[in-house]
C-alpha cells in the first residue's frame, strides 16, 4: 500500500506541470474542455438525463481533479476524495484557477464506511469514480460499501472503468497475456514513467489487482446496491494503457485481436465499462 501511495504522490506532482499530453490544465482553465463523451454518457443515464447541476457528488479517487471541476462547473457540489493529500492539494490550487469550489477529503476508499467517515454518510446523491480505480484497490466489498454508505436514500454510483479485458494483454502483436481477468490477489509491479508520459523520469513499485466484471458487479450487491445498468463500450478516445491500442480514423482506440472475415478487421473486444447502482436505503421518516 505505502508503495501505492509513494506512486500516487509522485504522479499528482508530474501530472499537468506540461509534462504530459493527458492532462491538458491550459485547456481546462480556458474553459475550453469538458468532459469526455463516456463519462458525459454515463452521467445523463444515471441522472436519467436531468444533469448534475444542483446534484451533491462525491468524486472518489478523483486524482488532481480534473473531472471535479468539470463536474463544478457543470453545477454539482462536489467533494473529492482520494489517499493522497499532494493530488488534492493541486485538485485545490486547480479549482481556485478554474474558479470553483471543490471540497477535499484525504481518504482510503476502503475505508470509506468506517465511522472515521461518519460526517460524509448518507451526503451524496452521486458517487462518481472513473478510469483506473479499482485495480488499485485490496478489498473490493469494503470500496462498495464505502460507495453505498455515502450515498443519500435512492443515490447512485457510477463507475466508469476499464473493461478487465483490456486489462489482460501486454502486447496484442504477438498476443501476450500475462494479467488475471479474475482477481487471484495482490501482482507486484516495478517500473519506471507515467501512463501520461512513458518517459516520465519516475519509478515505482506497485500493488494491483484485477477484478473481473462479475466480481465487480456481486461487490456491488453485496454492499446492498441495486444495479440500474452495466454497459461494456468498444471503442474509447484515448489509450488508458498507453500505447496497446491503435487509434483509427474516426479519431477511437478499439482492441481487436487477429483478423476478422474478408477485408473486415476483426471485430472489437470491450475496453470500458459503466456500471451504474443503486443506493437502496430507505428515506428517513422523521
Ligand atoms: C488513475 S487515477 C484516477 C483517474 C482520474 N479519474 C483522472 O481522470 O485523473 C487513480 C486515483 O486513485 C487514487 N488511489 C489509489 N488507491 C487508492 C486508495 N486505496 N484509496 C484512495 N485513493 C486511491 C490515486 O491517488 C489516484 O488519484
Amino acid at each position: 500500500m505505502s508503495g501505492n501511495l509513494d506512486h500516487w504522490q509522485d504522479l499528482a506532482a508530474f501530472h499537468g506541470t506540461g509534462n504530459d499530453d493527458y492532462y491538458d490544465i491550459p485547456a481546462l482553465v480556458s474553459g475550453e474542455a469538458s468532459l469526455r463523451a463516456t463519462e458525459q454518457g454515463a452521467l445523463d443515464r444515471a441522472t436519467d438525463g436531468s444533469g448534475v447541476a444542483g446534484l451533491r457528488v462525491a468524486h472518489v479517487q478523483s486524482h488532481i481533479g480534473i473531472d471535479s471541476i468539470h463536474l463544478a462547473r457543470l453545477g454539482a457540489q462536489v467533494t473529492a476524495f482520494d489517499f493522497s493529500p499532494l493530488a488534492l492539494e493541486r485538485l485545490r490550487e486547480l479549482a481556485r484557477r478554474c474558479g470553483v469550489e471543490v471540497t477535499t477529503e484525504v481518504a482510503d476508499s476502503q475505508q470509506l464506511a468506517t465511522g472515521a467517515f461518519a460526517q460524509w454518510h448518507g451526503q451524496f446523491d452521486l458517487v462518481y469514480a472513473t478510469v483506473g480505480v479499482i485495480c488499485w484497490i485490496a478489498d473490493l466489498d469494503s470500496w462498495m460499501r464505502g460507495a453505498d454508505a455515502l450515498l443519500a436514500p435512492g443515490g447512485r454510483l457510477v463507475l466508469v472503468e476499464l473493461h478487465p479485458l483490456l486489462c489482460m494483454p501486454e502486447t496484442l502483436d504477438p498476443l501476450v497475456i500475462d494479467y488475471p481477468y479474475v482477481n487471484d490477489g495482490v501482482r507486484h509491479y516495478s517500473g519506471t514513467g507515467s501512463y501520461a508520459n512513458a518517459d516520465a523520469d519516475l519509478s515505482w513499485t506497485i500493488d494491483q489487482y484485477a477484478w473481473s466484471l462479475g466480481e465487480t458487479v456481486n461487490a456491488a450487491v453485496g454492499a446492498g446496491l441495486e444495479i440500474v445498468r452495466l454497459d461494456e463500450h468498444v471503442s474509447i478516445p484515448f489509450d488508458p494503457r498507453g500505447s496497446l491500442l491503435r487509434r483509427e480514423d474516426d479519431g477511437m482506440y478499439r482492441m481487436r485481436l487477429g483478423t476478422g472475415t474478408g477485408d473486415a478487421p476483426a471485430e472489437p473486444l470491450p475496453v470500458l465499462f459503466t456500471l451504474i447502482a443503486q443506493s437502496r436505503r430507505a428515506q428517513q421518516v422523521p
